[in-house]
């Protein structure tokens, strides 16, 4: 299997807001601890030194592994009101409230609301996608009297508005099956057992892939992209 360098890879990763300035999907799987954080706070940094500037939308909240320059730290609510800036803004928590879950339909619609009127791409960037659902692989919890997710439509349908997805599992069984469906790029770490069985029905993981897996130490991960032979990569991390 091809090695590539971390350039290589997050060229790959952003080849639709590079080439066609669509948004991406990429998504970060494997076991707590192996570097998924890290690494998509290196892709925000290398879509922000390298692509463009972006509307940066994080919902990082529970450890603040990056600050980024200039950023807001803002609630869902008071989205609206930095609208058009380009700035880097955390959703809820990280601030007394740290303790309120960030809802995330809200947060979806106001998403889709500053794409239409903002000239310049926007990325969302979750930490744990599970804590955008209700349940397992259920999006939500739904707005009162609505039948579809805001969360679903972002994967769905924001990638013409110029809307980015960069999130991570530990948890792949957990998360809406349309995550993979709908990712260009999926980088697996260090994984086994149920999680690995899960990923092979799903067809994300084939062959001689899941030994490799399981014998990833932190940092490694295994690079997919659709129609692609999976690729091996690493991240340098700065100490
Ligand atoms: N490529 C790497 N080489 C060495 N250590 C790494 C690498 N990537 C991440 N780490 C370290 O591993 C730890 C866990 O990384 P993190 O991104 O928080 O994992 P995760 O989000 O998968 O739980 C961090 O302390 C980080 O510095
Ligand atoms: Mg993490």
């Amino acid at each position: 299997m091809e090695t590539i360098s971390e350039k290589e890879c997050l060229e790959i990763i952003t080849a639709p807001l590079r080439l066609k300035k669509e948004g991406f999907r990429h998504l970060w799987v494997g076991y707590s601890g192996y570097g998924k954080t890290v690494d998509n706070a290196k892709l925000i940094r290398y879509i922000e030194d390298t692509v463009a500037k972006c509307f940066l939308i994080s919902t990082d909240q529970k450890n603040r592994i990056v600050e980024y320059p200039g950023e807001q730290i803002v609630l869902v609510d008071q989205l609206g009101q930095i609208e058009g800036q380009s700035a880097v803004i955390r959703g809820a928590a990280m601030t007394k409230a740290a303790d309120d879950e960030i809802d995330f339909e809200a947060l979806a619609k106001r998403i889709w609301n500053i794409a239409r009127t903002t000239t310049v791409p926007v990325v969302l960037a979750i930490d744990e996608l599970f804590d955008a659902c209700s349940s397992s692989q259920t999006w939500g919890p739904l707005e009162r009297g609505k039948r579809k997710s805001e969360m679903d439509r972002l994967y769905r349908q924001g990638r013409v508005l110029g809307i980015s997805l960069a999130v991570t599992t530990q948890v792949p069984q957990e998360i809406p099956r349309l995550a993979y469906a709908m990712s260009d790029t999926v980088c697996l770490f260090r994984m086994d057992g149920r999680e690995i069985d899960y990923l092979h029905r799903l067809g994300v993981i084939v062959g001689e892939d899941a030994e490799i897996l399981q014998g990833f130490s932190v940092g490694e991960f295994l690079l997919c992209q659709k129609g692609q032979p999976k690729k091996r990569c690493s991240f340098r991390v700065d100490r």
